[in-house]
This record gives C-alpha cells, structure tokens and sequence, in this order.
C-alpha cells in the first residue's frame, strides 16, 4: 500500500518536472568545500552542487569579512588570480586572436584606466578605495602576475558600465569633452601612445575600431511580483544578464559574501574580476537588480553603478531609505535598476539617465498610457502593468525617457517581446487561481532569459543566446536562486537552462 502511494508521488513529481518546458533543475549544493583562508576573516569555498556544472569549476563561495581594507585584502588574495583569468579570458573573445589583439587589448585596459582615473573614480565613497587598495595588496601577496588587483577590479567596473551598444560611448566621450579632465593627465597621455602604435589617429578612431569588434547590444531583465500573487503577500525577484557568452568566466562562477564591519552583511552573484554587484541581496533583505537601458544623456561623472548597488545594500533597510540613498548619488549611463525590499514586500523599478532617474511600482499610470506609433500612423498600447507587479526589460515607459531612448520602441522590438513574456508569465500564474511562490519566480525568470530563438524550451545542444546569470531571490526568507552559464563551445548552456542553486544566505549573513 505504501509502496503504491510512493509510486504515485513518484509519477506527480515527473509529471511535475514534464511541465517545466524551459528545462532548468534547481538544486542545494551537497557540500561547502574550503579551499584557502584569508590573511584576514575570509574565506574562498567552493559549492558543490550534485550533477551540475560538472565540465567547469563548481560555484566559488568568497566569505569577506572585516574593515574596507581587509575585505579587499582577502578578496585579492584569495580570488586576484580567477579576476585575471575572467579578464583575460572575456578580452580574448571580444579582441579575437589577431596578431595586433594584443596591442588592441593593451590600449583598451588603458582606455578603462583613463575612464577611471579621471572620472568614474571621482564619485567613489572613500570605503571603495580602501576596498581597492586592500585587493591590490593581497594580489600582490598572492603574486597576481602583470597587474595590481586594484585596477583590475576598475577595469571590471568601467567595462560593466559602458553603454549596451558601443557606438553609445561618444555620448560619454561628448560630455567629458564638455567636462574636459581628458588631455593632459599621464592616464590620457599613456592612452594616445597605445592608439597611435596601433595606427589609430585619435581615442575617437579608436573607439570605432573597437566598435566592430562583434560587440552585440545588451539586453537583460528583471522581476518583482507581492501582495495578493504572492503565499503571504511577500515579494519575490528575479533578473537575467544576457551578456557576452560562451567566454569561458562560467570557470570562475562566484557568490560573494561581504561582512563589513561598517554596514550590512550582503552577497552578490556573478564572475572573477567584479567587486560590485550585478545581482544581490542584503541581510536587510534589499535585492538589487540591472538592465540596460539605452539612453542620453550619459555619463561617467557618476556612481559606477555596480558599487551603487553595494552601496545600497549595505546602508538600505528598506525602499524609502534605498531610494534616498539613490536620490543622493549621480547616474552614468542610461540603465534600469531594480530594488526590491522584504520589509516593504514592494519592488520598484528605476528608468535612469545621467540626467535623472524615473521611480515605477504597479499600476504606473505613465506605464498604462504608453504607446507606440508606427512610421504608418498605426497607434499601438506598448505598456501593460499590473497590480502588485513590476518589470523591465531594455526600453522606458517614462515619456521623458522615451524622448531619449537611442535603440528602437514598439512592439516589434525584442525588447517589447520579452516585456510582454513576462507580462504572459504572470497572468499565468494568477489564471490558475494560486499564489506564487519561489518556484514561480524562478521559471518567470528562467523563462524571460535569452536562450536562442524560443523563450519556452531550451531544445537540444549548440545553444544560442546570451543568458550568463539567472538568479531570483526570496529576500524575506534570505535565500537566493542562483544560475550560471554552463559548460562551453557547442556544449554551452544559458544561465536559464542550466542548475539554479539554492543559497540560503542567512547561514552566511
Ligand atoms: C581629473 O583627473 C585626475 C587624475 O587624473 C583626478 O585626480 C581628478 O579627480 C579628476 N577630476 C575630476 C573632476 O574627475
Ligand atoms: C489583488 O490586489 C489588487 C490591488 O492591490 C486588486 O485589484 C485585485 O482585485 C486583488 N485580487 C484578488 C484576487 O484579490
Ligand atoms: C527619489 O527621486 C525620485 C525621482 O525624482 C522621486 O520620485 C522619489 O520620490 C525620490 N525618493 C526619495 C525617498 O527621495
Ligand atoms: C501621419 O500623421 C501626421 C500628423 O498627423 C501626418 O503629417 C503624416 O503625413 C502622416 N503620415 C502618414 C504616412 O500617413
Ligand atoms: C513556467 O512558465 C511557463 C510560461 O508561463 C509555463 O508554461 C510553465 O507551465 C511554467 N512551469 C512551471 C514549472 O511553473
């Protein structure tokens, strides 16, 4: 009797698994396995997670702990040397193997060292300086060949801040020009050497080289559903980075754990060679999120926003205190941002230029009254919120925004397309009558990542797409969903059809 009541359960849960079409799996890891200690409180682990990401190094677990300089101490001590690899191995697939690639690859670190030095640096709280200094310390204990870990990490920031379409970056280069600190500094001057021994006339005639690298625009997209969706009216999130793929960074796949000794315990989610957050989450249960948002003005006399959102994260409890926090730092380039909050059980989103940012949650009239016309004069609704919901993908809803979006609106753009899927995805949920819970905002956002022609499967091996990290968060209970690219060459799998693992973060916080 008992053996019958199993194999029914048995049939449910592949009855159940049948019904996920997008074919991701998610699992606990099995183990946590310490790799190394730190000089300082940290730690480098790796997570072991049964039957995935087999071909690769598992997930990385880097614990930071202590004072800004420790943290970073640790941090390039423990992981300067996977930073070198995930930038070296990301240069290779965006220069190519030519024999100038070197050179080219010379010129493009001082290009994002002359961005740094003198701009993005100047917004910077004191603390990531120190952070900085700390890693280029531990990286040169841990004998980190060829370049101090401080700029590696600058480097990682400038290059997650560029525009999504590298041909946007004159609109950076027109507003320093504007704000000249660009013709004598020794970082300048280092630069135009490294243009000119490559041929190149000017930093401009350079930057257009790189333009026809391959470099394909970005996309991404993030969630947030609560209230009345939800089982006790919690909010979930979720976002996808549909980036440069199939680079070969999944070897160095990250959760960082920083425990400062100043500000709120928080982990981020990502690769080697990234000190700021491109999804994370807080004890305080902030969730942080991006997308990229193509729009003037832009600007790299601002708050290079993966530190941004560290920054939040450590000093925000909940949406008032984040967005105050947020009001009260400059933007760059055009992105939308993410902050959800377990206090609040609210999400909200951030349509952000240089010039100022445009705050969302459900039912935004400016969303509902959005539409688009066509070349033909054919009207068409391109904005559909609903209640207790928010989300993004790569175009604005705020009007003035809209006036100056450079990518192309309407409802033939891919944009528009997975807007819309995620919009589908959670009427879905409300039709079949239940609450949503964590599995829910799971497959939304698996279902949303760029994965080649279709949303819905993922269909057998060589994959397209660009999905390199998948990850949905359950703030209130301090667990994240966390995917990964998979694999590599033909055999590579996007972030959204590989293993979500389960991290219970208050084991770490
Ligand atoms: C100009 O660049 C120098 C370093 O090259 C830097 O110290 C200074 O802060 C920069 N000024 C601004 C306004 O960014
Ligand atoms: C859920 O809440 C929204 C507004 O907050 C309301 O419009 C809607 O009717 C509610 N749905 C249900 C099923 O209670
Ligand atoms: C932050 O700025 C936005 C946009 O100007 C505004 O809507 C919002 O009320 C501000 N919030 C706080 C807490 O300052
Ligand atoms: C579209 O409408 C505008 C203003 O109403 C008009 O000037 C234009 O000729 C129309 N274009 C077409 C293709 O009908
Ligand atoms: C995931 O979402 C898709 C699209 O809304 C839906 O067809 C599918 O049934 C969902 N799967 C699970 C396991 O919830």
């Amino acid at each position: 009797m008992l053996g019958t009541v199993a194999a029914v359960l048995a049939l449910a849960a592949c009855a159940n698994a049948g019904s996920n079409p997008v074919g991701y799996t998610v699992a606990s890891p099995s183990s946590v396995n310490l790799v190394a200690r730190g000089a300082y409180k940290g730690s480098l682990s790796t997570l072991q997670v049964d039957g995935a990401y087999t071909s690769e190094a598992p997930p990385f677990l880097l614990q930071l702990e202590g004072t800004r300089y420790e943290m970073g101490y640790d941090y390039g001590l423990l992981f300067g040397i996977q930073g070198k690899a995930v930038f070296e191995s990301l240069l290779k697939s965006i220069l190519g193997d030519s024999t100038l690639a070197p050179l080219e690859q010379g010129a493009l670190e001082l290009f994002l060292d002359w961005q740094w030095n003198d701009y993005m640096a100047s917004e910077l709280p004191e603390q990531y300086h120190e952070e900085l200094r700390g890693a280029t310390a531990g990286g040169a204990a841990a004998g980190v060949p060829g370049v101090e870990v401080g700029t590696l990490l600058t480097r990682g920031l400038v290059l997650a801040n560029l525009p999504g379409s590298l041909e946007d970056l004159v609109y950076v280069l027109e507003d320093e020009a504007a704000h000249p600190n660009a013709t004598s500094t020794p970082s300048y001057q280092a630069l135009l050497g490294a243009v000119r021994s490559l041929g190149e006339a000017s930093v401009a005639q350079f930057a257009r080289r790189l333009v026809t690298k391959g470099w394909q625009p970005l996309s991404c997209s993030m969630i947030g559903f609560w209230g009345n969706r939800t089982a006790d009216g919690r909010v979930y999130t979720g976002r996808n980075l549909d980036w440069l793929a199939n680079t070969g960074i999944n070897a160095y796949k990250v959760v960082t754990v920083f425990r400062p000794n100043d500000a709120t315990a928080h982990a981020t989610l990502g690769f080697g060679g990234l000190i700021g957050a491109l999804a994370g989450m807080s004890a305080e249960g902030i969730t942080v999120h991006e997308a990229n948002l193509e729009e003037k003005p832009e600007s790299f006399r601002g708050f290079p926003w993966m530190l941004r959102l560290r920054y939040i994260m450590e000093n925000a409890d909940d949406l008032t205190s984040a967005l105050k926090l947020w009001n009260s730092t400059k933007n760059t380039v055009g992105f939308n941002h993410g902050i959800g909050s377990a206090k609040d059980a609210k999400f909200v989103v951030l349509e952000t230029n240089a010039a100022r940012s445009a705050v969302f949650t459900d039912m935004d009239p400016r969303e509902a009254a959005a539409t688009y016309t066509d070349h033909y004069n054919v009207t068409q609704q391109i904005g559909f919120p609903l209640p207790n919901a928010v989300w993004r993908t790569n175009n604005p809803f705020d009007p003035g925004m809209r006036a100056n979006f450079l990518w192309s609106q309407g409802p033939h753009t891919n944009s528009q397309e997975r807007y819309q899927i995620i919009h589908d995805s959670i009427v879905d949920i409300e039709r079949t009558g239940a609450r949503a819970t964590a599995d829910d905002i799971i497959n939304v956002t698996a279902v949303v990542g760029q994965k080649g022609d279709n949303y819905y499967t993922c269909g057998p091996l060589p994959h397209e797409g660009s999905n390199v990290l998948s990850v949905a968060f359950d703030p209130k209970s301090q667990v994240i969903y966390s995917a990964w690219e998979a694999n590599s060459g033909d055999n590579w799998v996007p972030a959204a059809c590989s293993t979500f693992v389960k991290l219970d973060m208050s084991q770490w916080f």
